[in-house]
Formats: structure tokens, sequence, C-alpha cells
């Protein structure tokens, strides 16, 4: 197996780093990888907010819900769909942007965005760094914005916290591959005995790492789905201009 396929299979969230910053030229190779990724019909809706300052940093952590490991990092990045500059784009060609009205465009965002992120976690790992992305911004996105100067038509989706690797993190099962990859047509029947069987070996996981509070996958992704758990989300993105085809 090549170095790129190991770095990918070996991924697991790091959520302790050293006290150590991360070189300049090794920050922009990452940064890159991400620059360097395709977008939807080349629109490049989406823009990174480096954050390296540590007062910013910790208040990122707060907004995210109380998550130390962002601000014990070195550096924070928000990935941010970006319809600002695609509407200025727009302007120059003496035309309206209109697309921010649709669902459309959260779709199209969030794909791009989340081409970046997987981008910027497997160059920090090929570095040599850990990584833990971060949705927890969506928590209070209007904090996020502001904190970040964040124009209209822009929205934080996710951020990744990046540094180097104090204590690493064990590699986390997943559920069997056969709910993942479906040939030819998609394969419902054989899904509830494949979620029983990685409720069985998520539990045995998290007993062999001694966290006694983990839960099986269904009920932890219960606890989580049986509410909208980021509210603020479809208001923040009205402020920010954004509609949803009302
Ligand atoms: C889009 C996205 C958002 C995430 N948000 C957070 C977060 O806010 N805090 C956190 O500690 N982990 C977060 N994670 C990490 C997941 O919990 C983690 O990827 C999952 O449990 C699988 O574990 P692994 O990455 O170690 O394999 C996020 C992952 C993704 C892909």
């Amino acid at each position: 197996m090549n170095e790129t396929l190991q770095v990918m299979q070996q991924h697991r969230s790091v959520r302790s780093y050293q006290d150590k910053p991360i070189p300049a030229e090794v920050l922009d190779s990452v940064l890159d990888a991400a620059w360097k990724g395709p977008t939807s019909i080349n629109g490049q809706q989406v823009s990174l907010v480096v954050v390296t300052d540590p007062a910013r940093r910790k208040r990122i952590a707060e907004i995210a819900g109380g998550q130390p490991w962002i601000a014990q990092a070195p550096v924070f990045v928000a990935v941010v769909m970006d319809f600002h500059k695609t509407e200025l784009g727009a302007r120059e060609a003496g035309e309206e942007q209109v697309i921010h009205n649709s669902v459309e465009a959260f779709a199209v965002g969030a794909v791009d965005a989340g081409i970046a992120l997987g981008r910027l976690m497997i160059a920090a790992q090929a570095a040599g760094l850990g990584v833990v992305p971060i949705g927890g911004i969506r928590r209070d996105p209007q904090a996020m914005i502001t904190l970040l100067e964040l124009p209209s038509l822009t929205f934080p989706l996710v951020g990744v916290a990046i540094g180097y690797t104090d204590q690493d993190s064990e590699l986390k099962p997943r559920l069997p591959r056969a709910s993942f990859v479906h040939r030819e047509t998609y394969q419902a029947d054989a899904l509830p005995a494949l979620i029983a069987e990685y409720d069985r070996t998520l539990t045995q996981y998290w007993q062999a790492i001694g966290r006694g509070d983990g839960l099986p996958w269904s009920a932890n992704t219960a606890k989580f789905y049986q509410q909208v758990y980021f509210p603020q989300v479809a208001p923040a993105a009205r402020a920010q201009g954004f509609g949803f085809d009302l």
C-alpha cells in the first residue's frame, strides 16, 4: 500500500496536542492541499480562516460547547461556505446571484467544504500532524460569524484543529463495510443485522479503551438525532442572507 493510502487507513481524531507550533511552510502546504481541491462549477465557494491567536482559539473552544483541544492545538482552520466571493463575480459579470436563496447552495457549499476539510486532514496527517474535525462551531454560528468577521453570504460550516499529537487515539471501528459499500443497488435488507453487529463491536471498543460512558452506535446516533441539535444554524444562515426556497 502506498504512503497516501496508509495515511488514510490510519485516520483517527486526536484530542490531545503538544504545545508546539506548526512551521509556516508545513502549515502552508496543508492549506494548499485544500486550495488546490476541486469545486462545483469551479465556483470556489469555500474560504478558510486560519486562527492561531490563543485568545481566539479559546473563544472557539467555548463556542463549540467546551472543547479544550481547540484551545490546545496551535492552529484552527474554519472552513467557510462562501457565496460572497461568487456574488462579487456575478456582479462583475453584470448579473444577479440567486443561488443563495436555494437549499442547493447549502448542498454545493457543504460538499465543497467537505472536500476542503478532507484534503486539509489528509495533508496534515501526511505531514505528521494530528487533526480533529469540529462541527461544534455550528452550535453558535452567529458567534463564529462575529468572531471571524464573516461577511454576508458566508457561513462557518465546519473547522479542524491541527497540531502535533500528545496522546494518540485508538482507531475507531466502523459499521461493517457491507453497510457502506453497496453493489449495483442499495442493500437495505442487510442493514438491521449489520447495525446490531456494530453495536456489539463498538461496545467492546469502548470497554477496551476504558470509556465506560461510550454508547453503542444506535444509542449514540439517536441521542443526537432525536432533536435538531444545532437549532441556530437556520436562523444564523437566514441572517447571513441565505434562503431555503421559501
Ligand atoms: C464534520 C465533522 C464534525 C465533527 N465535529 C466534531 C467536534 O465538534 N468535536 C469532536 O471532538 N469531534 C468531532 N468530529 C469527530 C468525530 O466524532 C469522529 O470523526 C468520529 O467519532 C469517528 O472517530 P475517528 O475520527 O477517530 O475515526 C467531527 C467529525 C466530522 C467529520
